[in-house]
């Protein structure tokens, strides 16, 4: 057993939005690593919450007529029921109205002024509320744009206080360059030094314009300023463990890891450690960012109408069956289409044929022929080769955990029980019988038990109901003695007679919830292959390997329209080989007539998210070229069949 101690953290979710299977997403996996932590005997402390200040936030509120205290309170508590029923293993859930948070971050304010890092100017800038992020003009898009989510920015001019993030910089490349596991996956970590190295501004760290949000300390005498959204929120990693008010948890800190989606990885890997750095504070060990759940390639958000509802996924399928899948089905880092389709066959085949079928024959073996008693003394004798390639898996785990590849972890621990069910094929335990080889047969039922305590015990932090289930059928406890001795090490059970329990995984032939549109056919690995696309966060410097993969087509323009009220905007249907035009929304007009556009060629962006501006989905880019003499659009020098590709 080992006394470390491992801190493991979720964002805390925005509340202006109920929980979508994104968000569950993130808090299933940190579930499970604070699961296998306090299983490998760690002293574990896993925390998640609601972010509950904020323009964004404040604006929700107003919009449904109520406080934002009030609104801010009913949407906190739907995300805490959720994790409730889904019996998130959470020790502390923080909200960032908590009085001690607050305290905590006024704490940090100080401290971080009191060390030079914070002095106060005036801001004039692009704001996106909806990301609550300030962007600089050049990475707007339209000039007008937000660059993340598409929506309209607002400008911005305040006094502000400003934190020096410019002067972190060759810190924050020192860290990336000494700890390589720093932030998880490590492809992601690269995007973010490109970022660093091209350079950092100091970063707005207060607003004036509303008061949803926590005060400065009262030293700084300027009321009228509240913090910045996300340094307030970013601190909740610590305040939660007592920063500036009891410290009462703070030997959790540094985080062991740190669960984040890719969207929010610049805020985590360096605005975060920056602050760290300021307050003296030792960094976290990992920062890992996950990819997306999408609906036909697009983020799933509610704005978008896109959203699957967690709750309704668990409660028709199961929640370990759907925890199972989640991690199962999509490479951590990467991005997943959902779909029923994929949900269902995981059910059906990993979790029913595999490891259901396999505690069903070893039920049935027993029952048949020693009366459900199953006894492992003779296992060695006859099948060390087994037990032997089912440690060579075993001892493969751990690793792939800690690096966060939750689903090769999954894929190891898969082949025990096909050792398992290969050994019941080849051997046959009913001619092991008819030929009077009763200790042999009764090794057999050992060995597929012992193979099925130690995959439940190994399981137990993804699917805990299901893997409990199982070590009650075979009357063993899941804890860190049976990690230890079933799951790490060599043990077999103890003799016992077998429990018989209904089938897990009953087949499933249908969807079960029609709400969600049919899919297609493509499962969703081969869709999440075909629609990953590695976001560059606003980073302008890319490899030649990120450069192959964009999807740059020849379009033929079928229609085009003015877009109404847009001085810069075209609204263009082109034809890009599929079976329908994609709709693109180009700032093209003051150089571009409709008639100039209307059945001619252009080069298309087509893997690009599709993005709404004006509130129209634009689902492409065309290649233009602009100089002081105007713009020019880029085009095939001769006529292309549509969608041709270009590269
Ligand atoms: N409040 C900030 C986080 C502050 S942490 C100091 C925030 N909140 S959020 O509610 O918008 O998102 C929380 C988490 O949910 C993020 O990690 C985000 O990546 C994740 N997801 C939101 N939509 C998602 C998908 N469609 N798919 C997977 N995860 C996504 O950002």
């Amino acid at each position: 057993m080992s006394c470390e101690k491992a801190y493991i953290t979720t964002p805390i979710y925005y509340v202006n939005d109920i929980a979508h299977i994104g968000h569950a997403y993130t808090t299933i996996i940190a579930d499970t690593l604070a699961r296998y932590s306090r299983l490998a005997g760690m002293e574990t402390f896993f925390l998640t919450g609601t972010d509950e200040h904020g323009q964004k936030i404040a604006e929700a509120a107003k919009r449904k007529g109520e406080t934002t205290q009030a609104y801010a309170n009913k949407i906190s508590a739907t995300f805490k029921d959720l994790w409730d029923d889904f019996d998130i293993s959470y020790d502390k859930f923080i909200r960032t109205t908590d009085e001690e948070h607050m305290q905590g971050v006024q704490k940090a304010f100080s401290t971080m002024h009191k060390n030079g890092d914070i002095y106060k100017d005036t801001y004039k800038g692009h704001y996106c509320i909806s990301c609550e992020t300030f962007f600089p003009s050049i990475q707007l898009v339209d000039d007008e744009f937000c660059p993340e989510c598409g929506k309209s920015t607002t400008i911005v001019e305040e006094e502000s206080y400003f934190f020096r993030l410019s002067s972190y910089e060759d810190k924050l490349l020192a860290w990336y360059a000494d700890t390589p596991d720093c932030i998880l996956p490590r492809s992601k970590k690269n995007e973010v030094i490109r970022f660093v190295e091209s350079g950092l501004q100091d970063l707005s760290i207060t607003r004036t314009s509303f008061d949803w949000g926590v005060k400065l300390p009262e030293d700084m005498n300027d009321p009228k300023h509240v913090m910045y959204v996300w340094l307030d929120a970013l601190m909740n990693y610590v305040t939660a463990l007592g920063y500036g008010t009891d410290d009462k948890n703070m030997d959790f800190w540094p985080a062991r890891v740190q669960l984040i989606g890719k969207d929010i990885l610049r805020f985590h890997a360096i605005y975060w450690p920056a602050f760290l750095m300021s307050l003296g504070l030792p960094l976290p060990k990992h920062i890992a960012a996950h990819g997306w759940w999408t609906r036909d390639g697009e983020k799933m958000s509610k704005s978008k109408g896109n959203v699957v509802n967690p709750k309704e996924v668990a409660d028709a399928y199961g929640l370990d069956n759907f925890r199972y899948f989640m991690l199962r089905e999509v490479p951590f880092g990467g991005d997943g289409d959902f779909s029923q389709k994929a949900l269902i066959d995981r059910i059906n085949s990993d979790l029913g044929n595999d490891l259901g079928n396999l505690l069903n024959r070893v039920i049935g073996m027993s029952g048949k022929y020693f009366e459900g008693k199953v006894d492992s003394s003779n296992v060695a004798k006859y099948y060390q080769t087994e037990l032997d390639e089912v440690h060579v898996s075993l001892d493969k785990l751990e690793p792939l955990l800690y690096e966060m590849q939750i689903h090769r972890y999954l894929e190891e621990l898969w082949r025990p029980l096909t050792v398992a069910n290969r050994a019941i094929d080849k051997y046959e335990p009913w001619n092991l019988i008819k030929n009077g080889k009763e200790e042999e047969a009764m090794a057999l039922n050992g060995l597929i038990s012992a193979i099925l305590a130690k995959v439940s015990v190994m399981l137990y932090p993804v699917m805990p109901k299901v893997c409990t289930k199982i070590a009650d059928a075979l009357h063993f406890t899941i804890d860190n003695v049976s990690f230890e001795k079933l799951g790490k090490g060599t043990s077999l059970l103890e003799p016992f007679t077998l429990t018989k329990i209904d089938p897990l995984f009953p087949r499933i032939e249908e969807p079960l919830l029609t709400q969600i549109e049919p899919e297609d056919k493509k499962s969703v690995t081969q869709k999440a292959k075909e629609t990953k696309v590695e976001t560059t966060e606003g980073i302008a410097l890319i490899g030649i390997d990120q450069f192959f993969q964009t999807s740059l087509k020849v379009g033929t323009v079928v229609k085009a329209e003015e877009v109404e009220k847009s001085k810069k905007l075209l609204l263009l249907q082109v034809d890009v080989g599929e079976s329908e035009p994609r709709q693109v929304v180009a700032g093209i007009k003051e150089w571009y007539s409709v008639d100039d556009m209307l059945n001619t060629q252009v080069c298309v962006v087509a893997n690009l998210k599709p993005a709404k501006l004006m509130g129209m989905l634009s689902q492409g880019m065309l290649l233009a070229a602009k100089d002081e003499n105007g713009l020019c659009m880029i085009r095939p020098e001769k006529t292309k069949l549509a969608g041709t590709p270009i590269g």
